[in-house]
């Protein structure tokens, strides 16, 4: 794998790859191995732009607890604010031998040119951009659906038979987007439910269901309803209904998780804006992944990391776009 930029074009032998190195992973750090000496001598540069907690340390951690070496950029407090441009910070960072790049930025497309621009030569992962995608967020959500149904029985299954609802702010998400691409290649059936002003314009071309019900979606025993988060800083205020009729609508509180099968989970990718998207009684409740996410994300990014980095040579990789 020689980049990480999307879902959409994601096959699915590719996306099992990853889900499977993450479940090695994951058996590692539970049988309390802190580190493999894999990425020993490869340095990772976490590029961000945007502000981030999760994405951000995990990739951090992923990096370390494969021995690479990590360099954390944040844009706030360098010299971006002084105009330097992407290309030039990059090639910068490059300079001083980054062997991945992750890169999380405000424009959509952003990643996609510094990885075919030949600015840089590292690799290079879309950590989100923009509203366009956020591949590993949906890779560890798939592998959290996966886990959560098939256990340790997990490794070479895809999710076929199994029903995914994504609720809220679809227009202003990269995370519904990779997750539709990513969880559809994978054989599940999504269906979006989102105020009728946040539907991006080209959903037809979606391969998903789009309703304006949350209640009638939820009456279906979905496997797993991942709320989205409302995104106040893209949000243009014509396209919102109040906060308390947001809520009263397509908000998860208590009794609405309460309707579903005892076996469907809640997922958030985070950060929750609790009381609005989801209540904190079911953003707590024990059929919640949250936190799962957060821990799966890392045995997930080690996955990307040890893929891009630990095969053959850069030059004889094949893309993933
Ligand atoms: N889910 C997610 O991308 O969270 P962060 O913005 O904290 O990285």
């Amino acid at each position: 794998m020689r980049h990480l930029l999307d879902t959409r074009t994601l096959d699915r032998d590719t996306a099992l790859q990853i889900l499977d190195v993450a479940e090695d992973m994951s058996d590692t750090q539970s049988r309390q191995v802190k580190k493999l000496p894999t990425l020993l001598g490869k340095t990772v540069v976490n590029l961000f732009f945007e502000d981030s907690t999760r994405t951000r340390i995990s990739f951090e951690a992923a990096a370390k607890r494969l021995s690479a070496d990590v360099i954390n950029f944040a844009a706030k407090g360098s010299s971006v604010s002084k105009g330097e441009s992407l290309k030039d910070t990059a090639q910068t960072l490059q300079a001083m031998g980054a062997d991945a790049v992750v890169v999380r930025h405000s424009a959509s497309g952003a990643p996609r040119t510094l990885a075919t621009s030949g600015w840089i030569s590292a690799g290079v992962v879309n950590a989100g951009d923009g509203t366009h995608e956020h591949p590993t967020q949906a890779l560890l959500d798939a592998f959290t659906i996966r886990k959560r149904r098939y256990g340790a029985d997990s490794r070479g299954r895809d999710l076929s038979g199994l029903r995914v609802v994504i609720v809220g702010d679809v227009l202003h998400s990269r995370v519904a987007r990779s997750g539709v691409w990513l969880l559809t290649t994978l054989g599940a059936e999504v269906t979006l439910v989102t105020p009728p002003t946040l539907v991006p314009q080209n959903v037809s071309a979606w391969p998903v269901r789009v309703l304006y019900d949350l209640d009638a979606a939820l009456s279906e025993a979905p496997d797993a309803v991942m709320m989205l988060r409302i995104q106040v800083e893209r949000m243009h205020a014509a396209y919102f209904p109040t906060e308390r009729e947001y809520s009263r609508l397509w908000g998860l509180d208590a009794l609405r998780a309460a309707t579903l099968p005892a076996s469907s989970i809640v997922m958030h990718p985070g950060p929750m804006n609790r009381g609005l998207e989801i209540s904190s009684e079911a953003a707590d409740s024990a059929r919640s992944t949250v936190l799962e996410q957060v821990t799966n994300g890392v045995s997930v990014r080690m996955a990307v990391l040890y893929l891009l980095l630990a095969g053959e040579r850069n030059d004889d990789r094949e893309e993933v776009r």
